[in-house]
């Protein structure tokens, strides 16, 4: 049996020492899927995946990459290592080029393997590839988002974490964005997801956990979490009641 791509186990993490936010979560994530981190806001979804990334500091369990200990692996290794962040914000240079900006993304692959990550990324986002001259700030932002998620696929790594891609956009821009993350899961990219808009998410997502006060407190298929009872209470915070969106009411 070949490992998870990625593997966590009671991680503990938190800015302060003896303040954990993250309380011992644990989730796995399989080769081809796309795994849904929910919560409600201030659950620690955000603190989870950048203790992942190794953005803030672990004080207990442990990540496993494709079976690589990368628990003590600092955040700007950890591309190199395979794990991809987008952060929520700030995830793009907004004044560079579109092309400047995967350029930058890019550096840290051998010189030889630049140009064909950057071709390939062109090849997967066709609209980023017609203007690559254009200054990152002047993109709509669901091209924005693509931008940050094309600067992460440069290095064709293993795992894709994204923190809240949809946040921030009108509903037009949210689909094109769950569109796109559909997409390259086809091309065979896995990914792990921290959504508020729980509703899309699961529609696209395979398996979803529920992260509440730094534990996964819930687990399960996504396209049958959304009518679950657990759910409704611990993340909508009230049995069953959500407006039309499908968001917590
Ligand atoms: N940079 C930081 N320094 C100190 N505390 C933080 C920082 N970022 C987040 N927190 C705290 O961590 C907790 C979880 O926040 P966060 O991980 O952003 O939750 P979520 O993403 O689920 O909304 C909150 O109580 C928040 O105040
Ligand atoms: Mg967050």
């Amino acid at each position: 049996m070949t490992a998870p791509v990625l593997e966590v186990k009671e991680l503990v993490a938190g800015y302060e020492p003896g303040v954990p936010i993250v309380r011992g979560a644990s989730i796995r994530v399989d080769q081809g899927e796309i795994v849904v981190v929910l919560g409600p806001n201030g659950a620690g979804k955000s603190s989870f995946i950048k203790a992942i990334a190794g953005l803030v500091p672990k004080s207990g369990g442990s990540v496993h990459l494709v079976g690589e200990d990368i628990t003590a692996v600092p955040a700007h290794e950890m591309v190199r290592r395979g794990l991809a962040f987008v952060p929520q914000t700030e995830n793009i240079f907004p004044l560079m080029s579109i092309e400047d900006n995967l350029k930058v993304a890019a550096a840290v692959l051998p010189k030889t393997e630049i140009a064909a990550g950057i071709r390939e990324v062109y090849d997967l986002f066709p609209d980023l590839s017609q203007r690559r001259r254009t200054a990152a700030g002047n993109l709509s932002g669901g091209q924005r988002q693509m931008l940050a998620v094309a600067r992460a696929l440069v290095v064709r790594p293993k795992l894709l974490v994204l923190d809240e891609p949809s946040a921030g956009l009108s509903p037009k821009f949210v689909s094109m964005v769950f569109d796109m993350l559909s997409d390259i899961r086809a091309h065979g990219v896995t990914i792990l997801l921290v959504e508020q808009n729980a509703r899309a998410a699961l529609a696209i997502g395979d398996r979803a956990y529920v992260l509440v006060e730094g534990q996964d407190r819930h687990e399960g298929i996504a396209s049958e979490l959304w009518n679950d009872p657990v759910v409704a209470e611990l993340y909508l915070g009230r049995r069953g009641k959500r407006n039309s969106d499908g968001n917590p009411a």
